[in-house]
């Protein structure tokens, strides 16, 4: 990573290590959300927000923090989630035995729930924003969140095991199950920052190659990935029944569908950087397809 990126690394976890406070109610739940939360993801979609923000107006950033976080904790709930016996079922999450196999299923699923709700607070709470932006950023994070985004996506790649679904089907999980927050990193800072449509759309379209090749980079590191490096288990998917590309096309196939985002994704960029400073979202770009975790 280069240093303007670890820099916003290093002020996103420093705000993300006081985000939740102790309640009078005297249970674990505060303990259970920290234990996924802390637990040290990659943080890769509040850092294509913050360096989005940065690329389009740096004076932002204060106020993009909350809405990372906000991010965070929907991405962070929805792997403890996506980890349960009903789902996935894995016991291995960002390095650490997961969620429900350290507090239990009904603890894993209420720390879920409520790092879900905690996230509209956030926004909600957050200082010099005006409360038409956080309407704005509310309504989109709800809408990448639920039916119309990853808990979509969840429920038709779910209901995709044990199957060879065609390969526009396969496209429609990953940009919802994945892709769907993944934009709103983006559609977040073009909010904030309040930028013009054309430059938004630019960014949105960048974003809708990057949710697809996460994901398919996810389901190849699934396959030839080191446990150790990715911090979850390997072979989840083969062991699932799951539709990936990977099932659908093979490893070369999955690689060349890889690619051909990459392609556009980079054209994308190429265009922007005749306005703007492009280099902190060409450096995640790579990150993305070059990932061993
Ligand atoms: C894993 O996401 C789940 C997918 C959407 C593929 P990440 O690979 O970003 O997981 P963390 O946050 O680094 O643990
Ligand atoms: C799940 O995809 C994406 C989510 C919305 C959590 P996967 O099931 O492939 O994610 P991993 O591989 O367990 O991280
Ligand atoms: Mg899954
Ligand atoms: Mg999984
Ligand atoms: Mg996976």
């Amino acid at each position: 990573m280069n240093q303007s990126l670890n820099k916003l690394l290093e002020q996103f976890n420093a705000h993300l290590n006081d985000a939740i406070e102790d309640t009078p109610l005297g249970t674990s739940l505060e303990e259970s959300m920290r234990y996924s939360l802390e637990a040290g993801g990659k943080r890769i979609r509040p850092l294509l927000m913050l360096a989005t923000i940065k690329m389009l107006d740096h004076r932002q950033l204060e106020s993009g923090l909350n809405v990372a976080l906000a991010l965070e904790m929907i991405h962070t709930y929805s792997l403890i989630h996506d980890d349960l016996p009903a789902m996935d079922d894995d016991d291995l999450r960002r390095g650490k035995p997961t969620n429900h196999t350290v507090y239990g299923e009904w603890l894993a699923i209420l720390a879920g729930d409520a790092l879900l709700t905690k996230a509209f607070e956030k926004i909600a709470l957050t200082p010099n924003l005006e409360a038409d932006i956080k309407v704005a950023l509310i309504q989109k994070l709800s809408q990448a969140s639920g039916h119309q985004g990853m808990v979509g996506g969840q429920t038709l790649d779910m209901q995709s095991e044990h199957q060879q679904v065609p390969l526009e089907k396969l496209e429609s999980i990953h940009m919802h199950k994945t892709g769907a927050l993944i934009q709103f990193a983006i559609e977040a800072a073009t909010i904030i920052t309040s930028i013009e449509q054309s430059t938004a759309q630019q960014l949105i379209q960048f974003s809708q190659h990057l949710g697809v090749i996460f994901q398919i980079k996810d389901d190849l590191l699934d396959v030839y990935g080191d446990e150790e490096k990715l911090g979850k288990p390997v072979g989840s998917d083969e062991s699932n029944h799951k539709s990936t590309y990977v099932t659908l096309l093979g490893e070369n196939g999955a690689e060349q569908e890889l690619q051909t985002h990459i392609q556009k994704a980079e054209a994308i960029l190429t265009t922007l950087s005749t306005e703007f400073d492009t280099t902190d979202l060409k450096h995640l770009l790579t990150l993305f397809y070059q990932r061993q975790n």
